[in-house]
């Protein structure tokens, strides 16, 4: 498939990049291609970021056929771009297309798409010291015969909007609500994907543990409300006796983060022993009153290690590290972005260098 391109004719002033916030300005540019079953997908165009005409009756309207990503291009020390293991999002995005029978893609065409794109509006990559440039591809059912079924039309975009530092003050660990009244998954549904149906249900129980003074809220199995699922939109780690402990992705109904997978291979590397289990809150709490819960962080591209420095669970709270960011959590947060901003040398090819 060809792509054109239509650069535009006058660029949009830039924000301050200390106005930035989290996708509060978007690029000159976009890139989109559209689908549909009698051509595969065609007409892959980077033209000028703007609204587009949509049919009232656009399927992902009703019956929210519609899947996103979420990755991040990097200013380095040396003045270059890169991008951290943009693959695993695409293969992921498909995946994601799959089990909501929505067309597959060629995901080489669209990572090549996406570092034109970047490159084209390199200039919004901010120069900043933990800021970066979000890359948001995002795809939508656009079939409009409304029968419940497949689409058999869809349109995929990518979006990009630079934004600030996760912790532009330091650091700050988070309190965590064990959610026992709402569920975010449940086996065999679409919990393991990144479909934009799985982010409606949990914006009112996140309100509601905003509102109790949370600032995350932790998701419990569906069946038995039981194992620790996902803090939010991340993955979650728990530090045990020295050993890392993630939610295994086995039942299908967390997210295979791509943070998730960098933290365990660090970790693997560094010696440091991986279990990817069942883990009840019962025994994080029990394992925290005995003194042997030392860490616990989520992981994501937002914020690439969030340390959790209290967790809530029915009436029992548990402090963790004096709320301090733990010895592991911060190892982490330092080589994961010493790798992105070029700090260090990338010896496992995951930082493409693309401008
Ligand atoms: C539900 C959920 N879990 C986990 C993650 C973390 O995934 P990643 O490390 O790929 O950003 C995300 C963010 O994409 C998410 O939305």
């Amino acid at each position: 498939m060809n792509m054109k391109v239509n650069l535009v004719k006058e660029r949009k002033e830039k924000p301050a990049w200390d106005d930035c916030g989290f996708c509060k300005y978007y690029t000159d540019h976009m890139f989109v291609m559209e689908y549909d079953d009698s051509q595969g997908w065609y007409n892959a165009q980077i033209k000028k970021y703007g609204q587009f005409l949509i049919d009232p009756s656009a399927l992902v309207f009703h019956y929210g056929q519609a899947s996103f990503e979420g990755m991040k291009a990097f200013y380095g020390v040396d003045g270059k771009i890169r991008l951290f293991r943009p693959e695993m999002n695409l293969a992921r995005m498909n995946q994601t297309h799959e089990r909501l029978a929505m067309a597959q893609f060629d995901s080489e065409f669209v990572l090549e798409a996406i570092k034109k794109l970047v490159v084209i509006d390199k200039e919004w990559v901010p120069p900043v010291e933990g800021m970066s440039l979000y890359i948001r591809p995002f795809s939508i059912a656009t079939g409009t015969v409304l029968g419940v079924k497949r689409s058999d039309k869809y349109k995929l975009f990518v979006i990009l909007s630079p934004v600030g530092a996760y912790y532009p003050e330091g650091v700050k660990p988070t309190k965590i609500y064990v959610e026992d009244k709402y569920v975010r998954a449940v086996e065999g549904g679409i919990g393991g994907y990144k479909a934009s149906a799985n982010y409606a249900g949990t914006m009112k129980p996140g309100e509601e543990v905003l509102e109790k003074g949370f600032s995350q809220i932790c998701w419990l199995d569906a069946k038995e409300n039981k194992y620790i699922e996902e803090v939010g939109t991340s993955n979650i780690m728990f530090v045990i006796d020295g050993k890392l402990i993630t939610p295994s992705l086995e039942r299908g109904t967390i997210l295979p983060g791509i943070t998730r997978n960098t933290v365990i291979q660090l970790a693997k590397e560094w010696g440091i022993p991986v279990e990817e289990r069942d883990l009840s809150v019962k025994k994080v709490f029990k394992a925290a009153e005995e003194g042997k819960l030392t860490e616990v962080f989520a992981t994501g591209t937002a914020a690439v290690i969030s340390p959790v420095g209290l967790m809530k669970w029915k009436d029992k709270e548990v402090i963790i590290n004096n709320q301090e960011i733990g010895p592991l959590s911060q190892r982490l947060y330092d080589e994961v972005t010493a790798i992105q901003y070029g700090q260090k040398e990338d010896t496992r090819g995951w930082a493409p260098v693309i401008g």
